[in-house]
């Protein structure tokens, strides 16, 4: 299964998708983790990303769909993805259509995550996550089990650099005026399935899981 994972910023694209991987055998590609990676290693992308992703702003076009054709091509990617923050752009998702066409593949579905943006300021602000393994959590909503991830890591979670509410605010405009209009793109191909984000994670990941036509949590 081929599936893009689209929402605002803290509508809970990577937290179910951490909970999707294990239902759909299927890897979680995330742009946004992708590019906090380079910026930890300290390359040459990883120092151009931080300068936008600090501020807010999309890291350019051409930087990302670099990044997502190299990720596709990948051996565990052969009986198909999740992409999780990609595409967010109109060029973004013409890229996309034309490496699919490529490589003889095609979507299954866009999974929209419907959550308001009075909502997305207090999750984002209480996010958390693992240095170790990246699992996601929430200071007041999904706090680690006794202080500790699952993958056994005890101490400091991290909070995001561009998890400042200035900076949401700036993610949150970004997000309408740019990567919601990939709605009405995908629409038209009768691919997307939308799902309200409010809610339990199990609600949601349930939703979701209806969706897909799979068997949930
Ligand atoms: P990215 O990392 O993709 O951030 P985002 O899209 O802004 O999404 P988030 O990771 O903030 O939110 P999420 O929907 O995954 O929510 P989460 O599950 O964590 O991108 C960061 C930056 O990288 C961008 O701003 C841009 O600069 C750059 N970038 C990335 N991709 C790019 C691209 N394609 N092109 C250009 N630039 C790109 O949940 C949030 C919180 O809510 C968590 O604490 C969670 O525990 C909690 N939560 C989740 N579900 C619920 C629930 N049901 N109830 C209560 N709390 C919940």
């Amino acid at each position: 299964m081929n599936l893009i994972l689209i929402g605002p910023p803290g509508a809970g694209k990577g937290t179910q998708a951490q909970r999707l991987i294990d239902l759909l055998k299927i890897p979680q590609i995330s742009t946004g983790d992708m590019l906090r990676a380079a910026k930890a290693a300290g390359t040459p992308l990883g120092l151009e990303a931080k300068k936008h992703m600090d501020r807010g702003e999309l890291v350019p076009d051409q930087v990302v769909i670099g990044l997502v054709e190299e990720r596709l091509k990948a051996e565990d990617c052969r009986s198909g993805y999740m992409l999780d923050g990609f595409p967010r752009t109109l060029p973004q998702a013409e890229a996309l259509e034309k490496l699919l066409g490529r490589m003889n593949k095609k979507l299954d579905h866009v999974v929209l995550i419907e959550v308001d943006d009075e909502i997305i300021v207090e999750r984002i602000t209480g996010r958390r996550s693992c240095p170790k393994c990246n699992r996601i959590f929430h200071i007041k909503f999904d706090p680690p089990k006794q202080g500790a991830c699952a993958c056994g890591y005890r101490g400091e979670m991290v909070h995001r650099a561009d998890d400042r509410e200035d900076v949401i605010r700036e993610r949150l405009r970004v997000y309408h005026a740019q990567t919601a209009p990939l709605v009405e793109f995908y629409r038209k191909q009768g691919l997307i399935r939308a799902v309200k984000g409010v809610g339990s994670l199990d609600e949601v990941f349930d939703r979701i899981s209806k969706v897909l036509g799979s068997k949930g949590a």
